[in-house]
């Protein structure tokens, strides 16, 4: 026989994590923004991928974040992402591991006080701010589309303010300035984001960009002598702790606020407008074109 009788609601479990069952890839996260970006992901559910250059660090770094958040799942792949080569195996090693992936935040990035070149010939700004991020955005399409709604995050800088790139010299072979070099490989990244934003278009995956504040963390360590000492100063002065540099890119990779965004520059959480040059369409269309002949990709 039918009880009339309502049964009470069982109470309610934990909400859903928001980001639970995706996956996140975070470039440098053995250190400052990119470790803390790491940890926020987690905290949503995500599953984690910890990119870094160093098999030890990225070991301590999931300890640390384990310490913080023992439910967090989080998982290593090993590149130094200075070297084409090593981007493509550790993208090909992505791809095979996570057939889709949501989110992928490029933040690796470095200064060097002096030209360093790469065993490949490049110049290493060039190639870990520039061209790293364009060719792993690139070999994970695959998964990315699988992922769409899916987004990539770029970490650019307010740096890159005041710079305009010389077409006949990015890679600093006439002239190097650590400081100038760097703030056009960050003019350089943000022209990228808005022009995979035009390209890509359509097909659920969108594109952003963000100035993470003046942070402090690692950032400088390759910047030997009175570099280091202009970099620690101002730390001293100004600088906001690495969990608040991680908000912008936390909040990109996860937020439901952001999910239609696309080809945008951010500042704590907020979109806002980069610098005039990095709006030239015809300096992206051009730079596409180098990145993709020094790459292979894109053409
Ligand atoms: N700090 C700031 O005020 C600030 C402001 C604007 C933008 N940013 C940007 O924020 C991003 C993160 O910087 P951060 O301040 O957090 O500096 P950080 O503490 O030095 O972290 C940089 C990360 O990039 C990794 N990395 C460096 N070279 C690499 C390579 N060849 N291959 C793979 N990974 C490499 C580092 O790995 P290791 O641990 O192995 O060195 C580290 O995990 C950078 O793109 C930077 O340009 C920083």
């Amino acid at each position: 026989m039918r009880s009339n009788s309502t049964a009470p609601a069982p109470p309610p479990g934990p909400a859903p994590l928001p980001l639970a069952g995706h996956v996140v890839v975070v470039t440098g996260a053995t250190s400052g923004i990119g470790e803390r970006t790491a940890l926020g992901l987690a905290r949503t559910g995500a599953q984690v991928v910890l990119v870094g250059r160093d098999a030890g660090r990225i070991e301590r770094t999931r300890a640390r974040i384990a310490g913080e958040f023992p439910d967090a799942r989080l998982e290593s792949a090993v590149a130094d992402l200075a070297r084409l080569a090593e981007v493509r195996r550790v993208a090909g090693e992505l791809g095979l591991r996570h057939p889709s992936i949501f989110a992928l935040v490029n933040n690796a990035g470095a200064v060097y006080a002096h030209r360093e070149v790469t065993t490949e010939g490049h110049e290493a700004t060039w190639a870990l701010n520039v061209l790293a991020p364009y060719l792993l955005t690139h070999l994970l399409a695959g998964p990315l589309r699988r992922g769409a709604p899916a987004r990539v995050v770029n970490v650019a800088s307010a740096a890159h303010r005041g710079r305009r790139l010389d077409f006949e010299d990015l890679e600093g072979h006439r002239r190097y300035s650590g400081f100038r070099t760097y703030g056009r490989s960050k003019l350089a990244l943000l022209l990228l984001t808005y022009e995979f934003a035009r390209r890509w278009s359509g097909r659920g995956i969108t594109v952003n960009a963000l100035h993470p504040g003046y942070v402090r963390t690692g950032f400088g360590k390759n910047t030997p002598g009175a570099m280091s000492g202009v970099i620690r100063f101002l730390d001293r002065l100004f600088a906001i702790p690495a969990e608040e540099g991680a908000r912008t890119p936390i909040y990109l990779a996860s937020s439901p606020e952001v999910a239609d965004a696309n080809g945008l520059y951010f500042a704590r959480c907020r979109p806002v407008p980069s610098s005039r040059a990095s709006y030239d369409a015809a300096s992206a269309a051009r730079l596409w074109q180098v990145c993709a002949e020094q790459t292979g990709v894109g053409r």
